[in-house]
């Protein structure tokens, strides 16, 4: 086994295979008394206090227009007992059917949105929209967390991360490294 991995040229327009970050989420929304839901991979924390997340949304997906109109949404964190749920989810579109009836799912009321939580994850993050500034440009909402509701248990839920081809990988082994953090940094 060498020391260094040998590399070899790669497409760059594939590099999300390897920085997607995951994990895969669950992004329900309401406006005009209708609820959606969509599948998103493309996410990222911006800052803890506030705690702000950065989300890319296709504009040709119905949840752009919905979550842009209404100005909030939740981000809801499924486990791989939902694979199918998150596959079907985000191959359909909520312009021509209800994702929580099609796909099993039970909307909760949130505290501080009118979109709603989705009561089979394992977590929800109720969110407002903060920052609309690259929406023209690149589809990216930066949303601010302004409640979070999460299980308990598994304090390391199975998740999914997405490498693209309709390929997922499966979050799994912990390595703990705390007494080598500064306070600041954990
Ligand atoms: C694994 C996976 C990840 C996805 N990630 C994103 C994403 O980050 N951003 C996005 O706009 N669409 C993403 N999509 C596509 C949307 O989920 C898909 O277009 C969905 O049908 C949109 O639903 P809607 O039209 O009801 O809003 C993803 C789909 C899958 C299957």
């Amino acid at each position: 086994m060498p020391r260094h991995p040998r590399k070899s040229d790669f497409p760059v327009s594939q590099v999300r295979r390897y920085l997607e970050p995951g994990p895969i989420v669950l992004v329900s929304s309401k406006w005009r008394g209708k609820t959606n839901i969509m599948t998103m991979g493309w996410h990222t924390v911006m800052e803890f206090t506030p705690s702000l997340v950065g989300c890319v949304i296709a504009d040709g997906n119905h949840s752009f227009h919905m979550i842009r109109d209404s100005g909030e949404c939740v981000i809801n964190l499924p486990t791989t007992a939902l694979t199918d749920a998150v596959v079907g989810i985000g191959n359909s579109s909520g312009a021509t059917i209800d994702k929580f009836r099609e796909f099993g799912l039970t909307a909760d009321e949130a505290r501080e949105v009118e979109a709603p939580l989705i009561r089979e994850c394992h977590a929800s993050f109720e969110c407002r929209l903060h920052d609309d500034a690259w929406v023209d440009r690149y589809n990216f909402f930066v949303f601010e967390v302004v409640r979070a509701h999460v299980a308990a248990s598994p304090k390391h839920p199975e998740t999914l991360h997405y490498t693209g081809d309709g390929v997922f990988m499966v979050s799994g082994k912990i390595i703990n490294r705390r007494s080598k953090f500064r306070p600041e940094m954990l």
